[in-house]
């Protein structure tokens, strides 16, 4: 045989056929030097091999060999695909069993390894039962898991997450494009913050002051200056974090999207509601095997959304809050705790876990925020947006008027001289304009219920990590 098949793809219709397979081994079980099992894992999906000698099948050297083979070494593996009566250990996803005919191995890992993958993959329940029954079982715990994360991301959870996180930014392009959005690369080193305030990592531009960007912010603005209409980018977006929580990085993926207005920063409250149905729809319609398998070791309840989108003002929330009890400073912001609260107030009232609230305090919102039409000084046309409860957006209607822009800027203590290209741009004539900042890692841990954003960063910088 010369055609490869996956293990995801081992099934019953391919009984008595001969496979040819590529894979890890997870496990190796001799039994009285006749036979071994071997499981083999492909992306998170596992079959049992079984090696014998009897009747004449493999060689008695080959399952020596067999036996002798290190966990986590890449094996091929060419046998027949056979229906098992019961599959000896239930602990393979495919109802199959291969009698291995060939075995090569492709590449040998080392005999220990600092991370057990059968043990990464264990939910908190079943740790908790195995831990019950007596066995010795060493939880992996997560600065462990980060410390070897090419490990850590073999198990079948990880496998999903990062494929729904590859399936979340494939529909966010697709989507924009289709609605005759551009894509857009703005520069990262840039000359002075992006949106204000100590986040930020400065460095020495060849002599000259300059920062890591704390988002596309200036540049996609300027893009629309420059007639882009409508623009949208994915990549690095940079942020000094100095605490360690389990919602921000130090450097995160971020989905960004500015546009041209008629009228009204609704028409971008459009665009969210619509490209994040279907971003949704597309989850759970493309990857239930992915959600299945994160959902199989970090168990949680699929999201509940509206084919509309519900819109609340930030008044009307706070009243919600009120009402629980709760009381919140009318034009302050609300905290982790205040959003949650509110987040579960909106799903039993409503039915949703997926909301935007608009018409934000103006004081609590960055320099470049359109104030409020009828109500300039105390509110503005700005959003966020929430899933279960934790923010994924932020957006608005930007200050397209360079008089007020600078104003804006200086009365909340930035550096003017270091944004003076940005300002400038809107001299020559501003279209009305608005867009939004969306966290990728924050969308999948939050769809997916994980309690860590770490869990969603291929390789997380947080304040006190930047390896590997
Ligand atoms: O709320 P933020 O800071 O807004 C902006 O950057 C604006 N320029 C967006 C706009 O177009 N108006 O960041 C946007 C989103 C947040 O809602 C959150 O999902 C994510 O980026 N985010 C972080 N994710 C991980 N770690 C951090 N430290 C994050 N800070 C923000």
């Amino acid at each position: 045989v010369n055609t490869w098949t996956r293990v995801e793809a081992l099934d019953r219709s391919l009984e008595n056929r001969t496979v040819l397979i590529r894979g890890r081994v997870q496990t190796i079980r001799p039994v009285a030097k006749k036979m071994a099992f071997l499981v083999v894992r492909e992306n998170g999906y596992t079959v049992q091999c079984l090696l014998q000698t009897q009747p004449d099948l493999v060689s008695l050297q080959m399952v020596k060999f067999a036996a002798a083979l290190s966990r986590e070494s890449i094996v091929d593996i060419e046998g027949i695909v056979s229906v098992p009566d019961t599959l000896i250990k239930a602990a393979t996803q495919q109802q199959v069993e291969i009698q291995v005919r060939k075995l090569y191995c492709v590449s040998r890992a080392v005999p220990t390894l600092p991370i057990n993958i059968e043990d990464a993959a264990r939910s908190e329940v079943e740790i908790e039962k195995a831990l019950q029954e007596g066995e010795k079982l060493v939880r992996v715990n997560q600065d462990t898991r980060l410390n070897f994360r090419v490990l850590d991301l073999r198990t079948p959870a990880n496998q999903g997450i990062f494929r729904i996180q590859s399936q979340v930014g494939n529909v966010f392009r697709q989507f924009l494009l289709s609605e005759g959005f551009i894509e857009i690369h703005t520069p990262k080193l840039i000359a002075g913050t992006s949106e204000g305030g100590a986040a930020v990592f400065r460095l020495n531009y060849k002599g000259q002051p300059a920062c890591l960007a704390q988002s596309p912010q200036l540049h996609k603005q300027m893009s629309i200056c420059g007639d882009l209409s409508r623009v949208f980018e994915i990549g690095p977006v940079f942020r000094a974090e100095d605490s360690n929580t389990h919602r921000h990085l130090c450097e995160f993926t971020g989905l960004d999207v500015e546009m041209e207005i008629k009228k009204h920063y609704f028409e971008v409250m459009d665009i969210v509601d619509k490209l994040f149905v279907s971003i949704f729809d597309s989850l759970n319609q493309n990857c239930k095997k992915e959600l299945e398998a994160v959902r199989k070791q970090h168990p949680f309840e699929p999201l509940k959304y509206l084919r509309q989108t519900l819109r609340l003002t930030y008044e009307e929330g706070v009243q919600m809050l009120k009402d629980a009890g709760i009381e919140i400073e009318p034009f302050g912001d609300l905290n982790t705790e205040a959003e949650r609260k509110l987040g579960q107030l909106v799903s039993e009232k409503y039915g949703t876990e997926f909301y935007i609230l608009y018409r934000y305090p103006l004081a609590v919102r960055p320099f470049y925020t359109m104030p409020c039409y009828d109500n300039p000084k105390e509110y503005s046309n700005s959003f966020d947006v929430f899933i279960r409860g934790e923010e994924i957006i932020s957006g608005a209607q930007r200050v397209h008027k360079p008089d007020l822009l600078e104003q804006r800027a200086e009365a909340l203590g930035i550096d003017v001289k270091t944004i003076s290209t940005y300002i400038d741009s809107f001299r020559y004539g501003a279209p009305l304009h608005g867009g939004f900042g969306v966290g990728l890692e924050r969308v999948v841990m939050l769809f997916c219920g994980l309690n860590n954003i770490r869990k969603t960063s291929l390789y997380p910088r947080d304040p006190v990590r930047i390896v590997p």
